[in-house]
């Protein structure tokens, strides 16, 4: 098959095609040494070729109005690749949620308000209820070993941490009093996105260079489904 094929090339003069299995493999290589981060979220976003950081003065809201279009709002269904490890459909959805800063009903995390991209951070201090002044934004990234959440430790799981931001949402919108900013009050999660989102937070681990060459090889392909009332 090799043989056949290197004819093939031969046959029609194309030294340059015979070139690019290595010449691909070595741009795969840098994208693998260059790379900040390497958790299955990090090789998501490359092998979709999806912008990972905020650009100029753009906000939560700018973000997801570029990101909703990439994945084919009104154009119909498209498809992304995700890792075949460690980047499940729940995480998947879950990311979309996190960024999602607005929209019909449910599935809004409106995350990246405060936890900014690439480094899930703003580097300021929120109110979000969980004190009564504002507190340090805490980067989302390498939580798995964290034995309890928050400043004070008061959430024992990624969910109740994300549930807890749910809960006081509410509080933000009924009672302008409490101090808990209009941010938080945006976000509208069930149970189950609670739950898809805390999938996605597992998926910011880092890995092994090697692990991660390996999320951007083996890859999943499905479409996007972006009505989060289903
Ligand atoms: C208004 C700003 C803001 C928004 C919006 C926000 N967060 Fe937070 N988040 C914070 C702050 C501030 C803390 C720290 C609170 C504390 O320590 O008491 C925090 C803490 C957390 C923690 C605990 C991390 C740790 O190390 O203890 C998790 C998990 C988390 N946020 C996830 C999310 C998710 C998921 C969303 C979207 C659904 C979200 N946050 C939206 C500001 C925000």
């Amino acid at each position: 098959m090799w043989i056949k094929t290197t004819v093939v090339f031969a046959a029609v003069g194309a030294l340059l095609f015979a070139a690019q299995p290595a010449r691909a493999q070595s741009a795969s290589g840098r994208v693998v040494e260059d790379a900040k981060y390497t958790s299955p979220y990090d090789a998501f976003m490359k092998m979709n070729r999806f912008r990972e950081q905020f650009v100029g003065d753009e906000d939560a809201g700018d973000y997801w109005g570029f990101m909703e279009s990439r994945l084919g709002n009104q154009a119909g269904r498209i498809l992304i690749k995700r890792p075949a490890e460690g980047f499940s459909d729940d995480a998947f959805r879950g990311w979309m949620m996190f960024i999602r800063a607005y929209g019909d009903a449910t599935g809004i995390g409106n995350c990246t308000a405060c936890h900014t991209l690439p480094d899930f951070t703003d580097g300021q201090k929120h109110h979000i209820g969980t004190a009564d002044e504002p507190v340090d934004t805490p980067s989302l990234r390498n939580l798995a070993k964290k034995k309890a959440f928050f400043h004070n430790g008061s959430a024992a799981t990624l969910e109740e941490a994300i549930q807890r931001h749910v809960d006081n949402g509410r509080i933000a919108r009924q009672d302008k009093r409490a101090g808990v900013e209009i941010e938080v009050g945006k976000i509208a999660l069930t149970e189950k996105q609670v739950r898809e989102v805390a999938a996605f937070l597992r998926s910011l681990e880092p890995v092994e260079r090697s692990q991660f060459r390996d999320y951007l090889i083996n890859v999943v392909i499905q479409p996007v489904e972006l009505d989060f009332a289903k």
